[in-house]
């Protein structure tokens, strides 16, 4: 380093939202790279709905990584989040600040500690694919950080260490990871479908059904299914081969049910259908509506369900503020 100083600190922020799977990746055929067994396909949310904000910092003066989670000071020690930090210093280039009199060479970084502090918008481990913002958020934040001149689908397969569905975080609007045939992981990455202009009208309402930590996390429910379900070789859909896993995974519960209900009679009552519906590993529905009046009145008709404070339904995530305005509440 070419400063003698102590007193110099080097940081990036970088915020990215989650992504919300339309079909999902479920099954690994490698634990430790996060190979999938199938090709995977997501929206990405716009910021202003769930995402994840990193500032990662370097500096001579720190004596170890270290990393906090809202607020809590969290271990690195996991093999995810050294995999990320291995490939992303791996990558890294001279970095020079010439105002501050600070360069810091290819060689520096592997022996510079970094301090990382993350922030998520909405519950953790909620089914609302936390570790999909954070890792993406990580691996990009530490990437400008450290000058990697990968591009974004490079990122990813980054990102896919930390999380597999971090991967298609990288980019914004239509995303797939395509799962690849490499044994080294090489291939298997993030590529963008159709950007955020496309298809905009659509709104996308979370009704969170809950916020708590799930029972069975996607890691290891997906690895269950894996092991013993026979519908997942045929592709089925997500939640029939978590009912076929043994011991059965249930993600979904009554409250779940009765959303679907509520969007299949209104889609029949409709000339074209208004709103689809998905839902990842956890109870609460993501709801797409095609447009912003469709989104009013499906915020309408779930209030009407679900009235304020009601047990089954805790909050409703709108990316769009207006929106919610729209429907009164
Ligand atoms: C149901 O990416 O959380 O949301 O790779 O083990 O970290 P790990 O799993 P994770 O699984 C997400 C599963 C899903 C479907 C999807 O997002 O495609």
């Amino acid at each position: 380093m070419a400063s003698e100083s102590q007193n110099w600190v080097f940081m990036v922020t970088a915020q990215t939202p989650t992504n919300i799977a339309v079909i999902k990746y479920w099954g690994k055929r490698d634990e430790t790279l996060i190979l999938p067994v199938n090709d995977s396909i997501s929206l990405t949310l716009d910021p202003s709905h769930l995402c994840t904000t990193t500032t990662v910092a370097v500096s001579s003066a720190f004596h170890q990584d270290r990393m906090w989670l809202n607020a809590k000071e969290i271990s690195l020690s996991g093999g995810r989040f050294q995999s990320c930090l291995r490939e992303i210093r791996a990558r890294a280039c001279d970095v020079e600040d010439e105002n501050k009199g600070i360069k810091i060479t290819k060689e520096d970084w592997a022996k510079l500690h970094l301090h990382i502090a993350s922030y998520n918008n909405f519950p953790t481990a909620a089914g609302l694919a936390s570790s999909a913002a954070g890792f993406a958020c990580l691996a990009y934040a530490l990437g400008k950080l450290m000058d990697v001149k990968e591009d974004e689908s490079q990122l990813s397969a980054i990102a896919r260490q930390g999380s597999g569905s971090a991967c298609r975080s990288l980019f914004g609007g239509f995303v797939k990871w395509i799962m690849g045939k490499e044994d080294n992981g090489s291939d298997s990455l993030a590529v963008q479908l159709a950007d955020e202009k496309h298809w905009d009208d659509l709104v996308i309402v979370i009704a969170v059904v809950s916020s708590r930590q799930k029972e069975t996390s996607s890691t290891s429910g997906m690895c269950e299914s894996v092991e013993t379900s026979l519908l997942l070789q045929h592709r089925a859909k997500f939640h029939a081969v978590c009912l076929d896993t043994s011991p059965p995974i249930f993600y979904m519960n009554d409250t779940s049910h009765r959303i679907i209900s509520i969007a299949e009679k209104w889609n029949r009552s409709e000339e074209a259908p208004q709103v689809a519906y998905t839902f990842d590993a956890g109870p609460n529905a993501v709801l797409i509506a095609r447009n912003r009046k469709a989104a009013t009145s499906l915020i309408q008709r779930l209030l009407y369900y679900f009235p304020p404070n009601s047990d089954d339904l805790s909050s409703y995530i709108i990316g769009d503020k207006s929106i919610a305005k729209d429907a009164g509440i």
